[in-house]
């Protein structure tokens, strides 16, 4: 067992390690996120760019992340500064920093309104009508802003209580059964008619339809949905033990990610279908009417059509996610936690506490505007996460050197070196990363002033 003598910490074990991963990557960004956008985006297109993107792109980078994170034993800032001298990169930790927090302060009001509905349902099946509206009213600026503020505070308490005991204990019964649920949803969802019309727009591509922007928010998506580019897994991986394999790990929690997501999908691009042939609005003019709420409009829909069984779905579904979200609020907050603890010498309950009420400020700003969420999502997630993705290549390609990482991973990997994965990784973390990102980001930025 590993034994912290520090308010840094470390993971008790593999399995808790791997879940807290798993359990940062799977959240609002699979159950809300991905399916909104593969309904705004083309459908089947996104999800094939999507699938690229996680496996090609983001599987190397999260590797990346990992392997500076554990050889440095550091917050994304102090991790550049420990393995190289050069005084850039620790301001690409910085602006990971920054996006954490910016995120964050979004993310805890959706996440606000996922646990909102839990009760909704239990307030509908009770006739509770009025409750029930008021906590389905998204733009209610004080409902938004004391939902978020619960669910701070939330993240804060499990963050105070340090990296084993807070993070670790709070992942380990939950993804089970938020993938048993949405197994069994998308059974009852498939056995509706008219479900397959969802089906085909998910899974039978039209290629027509990828475009620079499809790709940008696939690439966005891929790196929010993994929780790349911001340092949250560098921070991770400092807690890391020197026997863990990284590219294994990464593997799994990638695999992981990417199946919830496609499940999340199949089970909402058909709800939406039924939903519009219940009377809710999905569609006008062949556009999404409303995409920053199209789940919280198109599950509850389900849920209320399926009877007495529908409440108790509907309380379980919105509790899980609610939680899963949890599990990616605590890694948000401890990118920066962790930088105030290695930098400022700050204890971990003050440093959460601090960081969690600045961040809430935001947040409460956010729930009286939630159309500010849009804008946050394009600078801090679509554009902010990839280019920390670019830079985490470029340090390892060309300052760090992947020879040095791939003897880190070392550590945990006898043998790597008589793999593949010693001369695909380098590959992919030199040119082909890097040049896809710059590519995207590039198409973007010149479509934006040209
Ligand atoms: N991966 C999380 C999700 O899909 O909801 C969001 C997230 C968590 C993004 C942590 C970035 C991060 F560092």
């Amino acid at each position: 067992m590993a034994v912290s003598t520090t308010d840094r910490g470390s993971w008790n074990s593999k399995l808790g390690f791997i879940l807290a991963a798993a359990g940062s990557a799977v959240g609002l960004g699979n159950i809300w996120g991905f399916p909104t956008q593969v309904a705004s985006n083309g459908g089947a297109a996104f999800l094939i760019i999507y699938l690229l993107c996680s496996f090609l792109i983001g599987f190397p980078v999260m590797v990346a992340e990992l392997t500076i994170g554990r050889n440095s034993g550091k917050n994304p800032v102090g991790a550049f500064r420990s393995i190289s001298s050069n005084k850039f990169f620790p301001l690409v930790g910085l602006w990971g920093v920054i996006c954490g927090v910016m995120i964050l302060s979004f993310y805890t009001v959706i996440a606000g309104w996922a646990f909102g509905y839990a009760f909704e349902e239990i307030f509908f099946a009770m006739g509770m009508d009025g409750a029930a509206n008021w906590l389905t009213d998204t733009g209610n600026g004080v409902k938004n802003a004391i939902i978020a503020s619960v669910f701070m505070l939330a993240t804060v308490k499990i963050i105070s209580g340090g990296v084993s005991d807070g993070i670790e204990k709070a992942t380990k019964t939950m993804m089970p059964l938020l993938i048993g649920i949405l197994v069994i949803m998308i059974v009852y969802v498939l056995f509706q008619p008219g479900s397959s019309v969802g089906i085909r727009e998910y899974l039978l591509p039209d290629f027509s339809k990828i475009n620079a922007e499809l790709i940008f928010a696939a690439m966005g998506q891929a790196f929010f949905s993994l929780s790349l580019g911001m340092g949250a897994l560098i921070t991770y991986g400092s807690y890391l033990n020197k026997k863990e394999n990284i590219p294994q790990a990464a593997a799994f929690v990638t695999l992981t990610d990417v199946t919830i997501a496609f499940l999340a999908g199949l089970l909402i691009l058909p709800s939406m279908y039924l939903a519009q042939a219940n009377g809710v609005e999905i569609f006008q003019d062949g556009q999404l009417v409303e995409s920053t709420t199209l789940v919280f409009d198109v599950l509850p829909a389900l849920f209320h059509s399926m009877g007495a069984i529908g409440t108790v779905f509907g309380v379980a579904f919105f509790l899980l996610l609610s939680l899963a979200a949890l599990t990616s609020t605590i890694s948000l907050l401890e990118v920066p936690v962790s930088y105030a603890i290695d930098e400022f010498e700050l204890t971990r309950g003050k440093a959460a506490a601090r960081i969690g009420s600045g961040i809430l400020v935001i947040s409460i700003l956010i729930s009286f505007f939630p159309s500010l969420i849009d804008y946050f999502i394009i600078i801090f997630n679509n554009i902010g996460l990839p280019l920390g993705g670019f830079m985490i290549c470029v340090f390892i390609g060309y300052f760090w050197k992947t020879e040095n990482a791939i003897n880190e991973m070392e550590y945990g990997f006898a043998g790597i070196k008589q793999t593949l994965f010693t001369t695909v990784w380098p590959f992919f973390v030199k040119f082909i990363c890097p040049a896809a990102i710059l590519y995207t980001l590039g198409q973007i930025l010149y479509g934006l002033f040209f």
